[in-house]
């Protein structure tokens, strides 16, 4: 694993941005693999600030991203799909037929999910995958397990999520029990990964992410066995680390 130091959020994002950036210039129709949550904001901020100064261009990129909640419709504010729009697919010149999010919406967990690796597997998997990381360690809504999952899968969140998601919603008992999300083999055949991670709060996950044992008790430590995965986080993240 490579790792970067960045010095706080906005170092980190404009790190990850450039690396995103570069890999859309090197590969104009490139498949980028896409992740939600509050850590990538900034990234976006900064490709879509490029993308109006017209350093990027997203016209013929495609991309996946890793994960929906289950029960929500495309259109829910608090739904990936509308996150990923909002704070990304608005402010860019990308082709929306060329972007894709699980299902949530569609009950049917196996169809929604096959569906789903049918489609990212046509697509030849991700030049690049952008990853966050839980506390516990968790990619995509890979949760902490005895084993580590396949392909697209229907995952009980674990409390620890919940917890952690319920900031973004108005009350604990409205977080979705259950989400659809990439599994953990899928996320390893992109051909680059690229984790970024900020703050104290994440120091545990980054520090088991890098070092500790490879175990589905912290499904980021797979990435140690990646060939091509850079870690970029700030030093609050990377505090564990030294
Ligand atoms: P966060 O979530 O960026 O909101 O901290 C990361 C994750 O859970 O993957």
């Amino acid at each position: 694993m490579k790792i970067i130091k960045a010095k706080d959020y906005e170092d980190m994002s404009r790190k990850a941005a450039n690396i995103i950036s570069a890999q859309v210039i090197l590969k104009p129709d490139c498949v980028l693999g896409l992740a939600t949550g509050s850590t990538p904001i900034g990234a976006y901020k900064q490709l879509a600030a490029w993308y109006e100064k017209g350093d990027v261009d997203f016209a013929e990129v495609s991309t996946y991203n890793l994960d929906e909640y289950r029960g929500l419709s495309h259109d829910d504010p608090q739904s990936y799909h509308y996150f990923m729009r909002e704070n990304f697919f608005d402010h860019i010149n990308i082709d929306l037929n060329n972007t894709h999010v699980p299902d949530g919406s569609n009950p049917d967990a196996a169809a929604a999910c096959s569906e789903y690796d049918k489609i990212v597997a046509a697509a030849g998997y991700p030049d690049l995958q952008l990853l966050g990381i839980g506390n516990n360690g968790h990619i995509g809504f890979n949760e902490p397990d005895d084993h580590f999952s396949k392909g697209t899968h229907c995952v009980d969140l674990t409390e620890s999520t919940i917890q952690a998601n319920s900031r973004l919603f108005d009350s604990i008992d409205d977080v979705p029990r259950q989400a659809y999300t990439m599994g953990t083999q899928t996320i390893m055949y992109a051909r680059m990964i690229l984790v970024v991670a900020n703050g104290e709060v994440k120091a545990q996950a980054v520090h088991d992410m890098c070092y500790g044992p490879v175990t589905p008790a912290c499904p980021a430590s797979i990435l140690q066995l990646h060939t091509n995965c850079v870690v970029v986080a700030d030093e609050a993240a990377l505090s564990l680390c030294e």
